[in-house]
């Protein structure tokens, strides 16, 4: 799986660029505010339908225009796909999955499946829950079918029970009607991130030992009271009652959940420096990539920001063998020249573009 054909048009400093992407490692190259991060941004954009850096779409708009567009040619397992997306200012949005309009977001996700690692990697490992959470679901995503219309079920049933609790302050347990839907899919989706979890495990310990050998880690899944057995999830809910009624909240359940590292038995969001929280989160990004490529056939596509700034040189080889051996397609920016990036023979076999001014200098 990778993106062979990316056309981009006026966004950010870009006003139009076209390239082909080979499968293996290319190179995005140019001094800073060249439009680098732009061009991931984009692509990042037609996958998710956002962007990383700016909540605004407007910012992406390029100034003094109406519009942007972003195309991809993306080849898959069996079918290739052309994947459309542009963006006006006065917020109206379109998309095209080979010609024809599709508003499930989720189809352009399963289609390009990206994984980024951008400037701050190791927030993976020591930022709140959240960060860990929505990991988890992505690769959980690619895995599980079903889990995408669980988990909007889930969120939906959390948050009309916050509503219901805030208007019947003297509701009782009995009243509840929202507690079996959360019960059930609430339940579902711990069991299924507890599999995943666990399969990710193996894939990461592999991977963190040719990153980093002596940097033992494990990861669990702290499952906030509910492990997936429905009966022990209904048990965690009637014991927090109360405590939801006095809060208008949900205090229990997989949305309150973590992925749990653990160096040395002890959790590494309170343990580990930056630079092996970096480490740590380098192989989760390869553990998970592993671990796709090896059952599902789903190759991410790594998009990498500045990465020569986030692991020393010794690392960062080990990095893109380890990618280069499952197969993965790489984007990544560099200031610096592809040599010093990757080394001799693996920069010799990456394909570079040069970018200066929101433009494509010349290809090699
Ligand atoms: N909407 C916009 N219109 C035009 N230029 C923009 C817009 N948004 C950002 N820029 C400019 O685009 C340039 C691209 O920045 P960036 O992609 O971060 O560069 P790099 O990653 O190469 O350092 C910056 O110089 C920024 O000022
Ligand atoms: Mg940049």
């Amino acid at each position: 799986m990778y993106l062979a054909k990316l056309h981009v048009a006026d966004f950010r400093n870009v006003a139009r660029v076209d390239l082909e992407f080979g499968q293996g490692i290319n190179l995005i190259v140019g001094a800073n505010g060249a439009g680098k991060t732009a061009l991931l941004e984009a692509i990042f954009l037609l996958a998710r339908g956002r962007s990383f850096r700016s909540s605004q779409t407007k910012q992406l708009i390029r100034r003094g225009q109406s519009q942007l567009l972003v195309r991809g040619d993306v080849v898959g397992v069996g079918a290739n796909h052309a994947l459309a997306r542009s963006k006006s200012s006065q917020g109206e949005n379109r998309t095209r999955i080979d010609g024809e309009h599709v508003a499930l977001q989720s189809r352009f996700a399963e289609l390009l499946p990206l994984q980024t690692l951008l400037p701050g990697v190791g927030d993976l490992v020591l930022d709140g829950p959240g960060i860990r959470r929505e990991f988890v679901d992505w690769g959980l995503f690619h895995v599980e079918q079903r889990y995408l219309e669980t988990a909007r079920r889930f969120r939906k049933a959390l948050s009309q029970r916050g509503a219901w609790l805030k208007d019947n302050p003297s509701a009782t347990l009995q009243d509840d009607p929202w507690s079996k839907t959360l019960v059930t899919s609430g339940s579902e989706i711990s069991a299924w991130r507890l599999r995943f979890i666990a399969d990710l495990d193996e894939h990461f310990q592999n991977t963190l030992e040719h990153l980093a050998s002596g940097l033992g880690a494990e990861l669990r899944y702290a499952d906030a009271g509910f492990d997936g057995d429905e009966l022990a999830a209904a048990l965690q809910m009637q014991a927090s009652f109360d405590r939801d009624r006095r809060y208008a909240a949900t205090h229990v359940g997989p949305h309150r959940a973590d992925m749990d590292i653990r160096v040395g038995g002890i959790s590494a969001k309170t343990s580990v420096s930056r630079g092996q929280a970096k480490l740590l989160a380098s192989a989760l990004l390869l553990g998970c990539s592993s671990l796709l490529c090896g059952r599902d056939g789903v190759q991410p596509i790594m998009l990498l920001d500045d990465f020569g700034a986030e692991l020393d040189e010794v690392h960062r080889n080990r990095f893109f063998a380890q990618l280069q051996r499952f197969g993965c397609q790489v984007i990544a920016t560099t200031t610096e020249p592809p040599s010093q990036l990757l080394g001799g023979t693996m920069a010799d076999n990456a394909r570079v573009f040069h970018v200066e001014q929101g433009e494509l200098k010349r290809t090699s």
